[in-house]
């Protein structure tokens, strides 16, 4: 047979190799190209002849290993604060978002959440400043002494507690009972403006200056407030002094009488129920 492969054949084949694989090494290290990569096909058709075959990593010509291309996924964007309480569309829900928020809380540690309580129909809405030690402990507004006092007051316009719907500007109890900061108030503010709204009463009454100042978004003595009904959130705002102030000031007892008569006055007027 004449077809006897010569020395001749083989400088030429690898000549011709050369040629379309750029100078490679007859070393058999680590960075001999693989049979996979000395193939022509659909996998390799990357212009193999312009990178010199030793510096090219094994792995970046193998299709299976080669980086994703798919484009990253933006990440999922956390939904605002308006927006997250945009969706509670009840109290329980809120109170679940109250209930996770750290915002809420003041420097006293393990507080519990005091939320809010009464009947979520109400068309009267009692806002005041802060959880006391009393509060905190049954996770409620105005159970102690000031509590029994409001509950009094109530009872004189032909109201029970459970008639009306008791909040805080706070829902977490300040260290020492100190009035709550302008901070505090307004990292609270907009979990009390949605409960608020959810609730729609018809008229709000302020008890004491920081529950008054913070709505009202001023800094008043609270003679200055009191005796003047505000529009705040489609409500009839009005403010008097806080029950507790009037256990220390039993003379703010008849002004305070006053101003609830023009509350029950008001929420009649305006056919509140029941
Ligand atoms: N004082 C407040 O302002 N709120 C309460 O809940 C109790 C006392
Ligand atoms: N000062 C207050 O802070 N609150 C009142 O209710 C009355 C006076």
């Amino acid at each position: 047979m004449s077809d006897s492969i010569t020395i001749e054949d083989i400088i030429r084949f690898l000549e011709a190799e050369k040629e379309v694989y750029g100078p490679f090494s007859t070393d058999h290290g680590e960075d001999v190209l693989s049979e996979k990569d000395t193939q022509s096909g659909p996998e390799t058709e990357e212009p193999s002849q312009e990178i010199p075959a030793q510096s090219v990593p094994v792995e970046t010509k193998q299709p299976g290993i080669s980086k994703p291309e798919v484009e990253a996924k933006p990440e999922p964007k956390e939904p605002t604060l308006e927006e997250k309480l945009a969706a509670c569309t009840n109290l329980n829900q809120l109170k679940k978002l109250c209930a996770q928020a750290d915002e809420l809380k003041t420097d006293l540690e393990g507080t519990n959440l005091v939320f809010g309580t009464g009947n979520r129909d109400a068309d009267l809405m009692l806002i005041g400043e802060a959880p006391g030690e009393q509060e905190d402990k049954q996770g409620e507004p105005f159970v102690g002494a000031a509590g029994q006092l409001l509950n009094k007051i109530l009872k004189a316009i032909g109201f029970e507690r459970e008639d009306v719907y008791i909040a805080n500007i706070l829902k977490h109890r300040p260290p020492g009972n100190r009035n709550p900061s302008q901070e505090e108030q307004t990292r609270s503010l907009p979990y009390l403006n949605r409960q608020i709204d959810l609730i729609n009463p018809k008229v709000i009454l302020c008890l004491g200056k920081v529950s008054g100042n913070t709505l009202l978004n001023r800094d008043e003595k609270l003679k200055n407030l009191r005796g003047t009904f505000y529009k705040y959130r489609g409500a009839d705002l009005t403010v008097t002094y806080h029950p507790a102030a009037l256990l220390r000031h039993p003379q703010w007892k008849r002004p305070t009488w006053e101003d609830v008569q023009k509350v029950k006055k008001r929420y009649d007027e305006l056919g509140g129920t029941p």
